[in-house]
C-alpha cells in the first residue's frame, strides 16, 4: 500500500532590495518618530527597491533562481507557478507568466493570487493541492510584494508599516509525511472598507481625479484592522492545532504575519508559544504583505530540523486569514 501524497517543501528562496528606510529617515518625511514605530510596531526598518523599470517580477526571479540552485535544478523543470501579491508588475497579465520569461520556465503554466497578507497561506496550500494530486512534481509558490509602489510617504498610518520583499518555496511530492499537512484558511470581504486600495479596478477606473484624490495608495483602518487580526490569527492557529491534536510542545516554530509585533505576540501568546520559538524578521523588513512568511522561513531555513512542526498564520486585506501546519521535511 502506497502512502499519501504530500506537498513538501524543498528548497526555500528569497529576495530584499539593499535599499534601506529607516524609522529616523521616516522622522524627516512626516510626523513620526523612531520610539513611536519600535514600540507600537516593532519595525526598525524596511528594504525599498528603487530604480527605473524595477517591478516586483525582478525580486521574485532571484528568489526562484536562488532555490533552483540550491535545489539543483533548472527553471525549466517548473511546472507551475503561483505568485501571491497584491503589486503585480500589470494590471494584467499576471506576475506569473512574467517571472516565468525571465526565468526561462518555459515549461511551467503560472497565475496570480490575490489574497493581501494571506496572499502566500493562500498560495502555499493550493500549490500543495496540485502535488497531492498527483499530477505535478514541481509547484513554485511565491508570496512578494513591492508594497512601496502603492503607499503614500506623506501618509504616517501606512508608511511606517509596509516594505518590498520577495519569497519563494519549491514544492515536491513526499511519501515520508512531511510537508503541508492542513490549512484552516477563512476570508470575510465585509472587513474590505478597513483595509483597501480604492482607484484602479473596475469599481474606480484610474483617471485624473482618482490620482489627484490619491485613491491609489494603500488606505488602513489601522485600529480596526488590529482588532481583527488579533481574533483572527489566534482562532485559526487553535482550530488548525486542535483538529490536529497537537499542544504548545508539539510546535517547534510558529511564523507568524509580519504586520506589527503586539499583534504577534498576542497570537503566541494565546497558543500558549514562548517568544523564543516565533520566527520574527518585522524589525529589518517591515511588512512586505505576501512576502513576509516565506521570507521567514528563507532567513530561519537553517536551523529547521526534519521532523519540525510549524505553524504559519497570516492576516491581511479582504480580510483574508488562516493558519497551515506544516512538518519539515529537509
Ligand atoms: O498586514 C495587514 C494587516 N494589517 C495589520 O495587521 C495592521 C494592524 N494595525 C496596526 O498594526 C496598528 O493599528 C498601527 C501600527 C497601524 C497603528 O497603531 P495603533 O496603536 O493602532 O495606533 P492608532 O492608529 O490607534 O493611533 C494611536 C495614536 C494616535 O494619536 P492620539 O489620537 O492618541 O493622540 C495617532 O494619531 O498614535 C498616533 N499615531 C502616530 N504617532 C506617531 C498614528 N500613527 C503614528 C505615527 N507616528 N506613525
Amino acid at each position: 500500500m502506497t502512502s499519501k501524497i504530500t506537498a513538501a517543501i524543498t528548497a526555500v528562496g528569497g529576495y530584499v532590495p539593499e535599499d534601506r528606510l529607516t524609522n529616523s529617515d521616516l522622522e524627516k518625511m512626516v510626523d513620526t518618530n523612531d520610539e513611536w514605530i519600535r514600540l507600537r510596531t516593532g519595525i526598525e526598518e524596511r528594504r525599498i527597491q528603487k530604480g527605473e523599470g524595477l517591478a516586483t517580477s525582478d525580486m521574485i526571479v532571484p528568489a526562484v533562481r536562488q532555490l533552483c540552485e540550491k535545489r539543483g535544478i533548472d527553471p525549466s523543470e517548473i511546472e507551475c507557478m503561483i505568485v501571491g501579491t497584491v503589486t503585480g508588475d500589470y494590471p494584467f497579465p499576471a506576475t506569473a507568466n512574467v517571472v516565468c520569461d525571465k526565468l526561462g520556465a518555459k515549461n511551467a503554466w503560472g497565475f496570480d493570487l490575490s489574497a493581501a497578507c494571506s496572499g502566500f497561506l493562500y498560495a502555499l496550500t493550493t500549490g500543495a493541492a496540485l502535488i497531492e494530486s498527483g499530477r505535478y512534481k514541481k509547484v513554485v509558490v511565491v508570496g512578494a510584494d513591492k508594497m512601496s509602489s502603492i503607499i503614500d510617504y506623506q501618509d504616517r498610518n501606512t508608511c511606517i508599516i509596509f516594505g518590498d520583499g520577495a519569497g519563494a518555496v519549491l514544492l515536491e511530492p513526499s511519501q515520508s509525511g512531511c510537508g503541508v499537512l492542513d490549512s484552516v484558511l477563512k476570508s470575510d470581504g465585509s472587513g474590505r472598507k478597513y483595509l483597501r486600495t480604492d482607484a484602479g479596478g473596475s469599481l474606480l477606473p484610474t483617471s485624473h481625479e482618482t490620482v489627484d484624490a490619491k485613491q491609489h495608495y494603500v488606505h488602513q483602518e489601522g485600529a480596526a484592522v488590529y482588532k481583527y487580526a488579533v481574533k483572527g490569527m489566534a482562532e485559526a492557529v487553535e482550530e488548525l492545532m486542535e483538529r490536529n491534536h497537537l499542544k504548545a510542545e508539539d510546535i517547534a516554530w510558529l511564523v507568524p504575519h509580519q504586520a506589527n509585533i503586539r499583534i504577534i505576540e498576542s497570537t503566541a501568546q494565546r497558543a500558549g508559544i514562548s517568544m523564543d520559538k516565533v520566527m520574527l524578521n518585522i524589525a529589518k523588513y517591515g511588512n512586505t504583505t505576501a512576502g513576509t512568511l516565506p521570507l521567514c522561513l528563507w532567513d530561519w531555513e537553517s536551523k529547521l530540523k526534519k521532523g519540525d512542526h510549524l505553524v504559519l498564520a497570516a492576516f491581511g486585506g479582504g480580510f483574508t486569514w488562516g493558519a497551515t501546519l506544516i512538518k519539515w521535511g529537509h
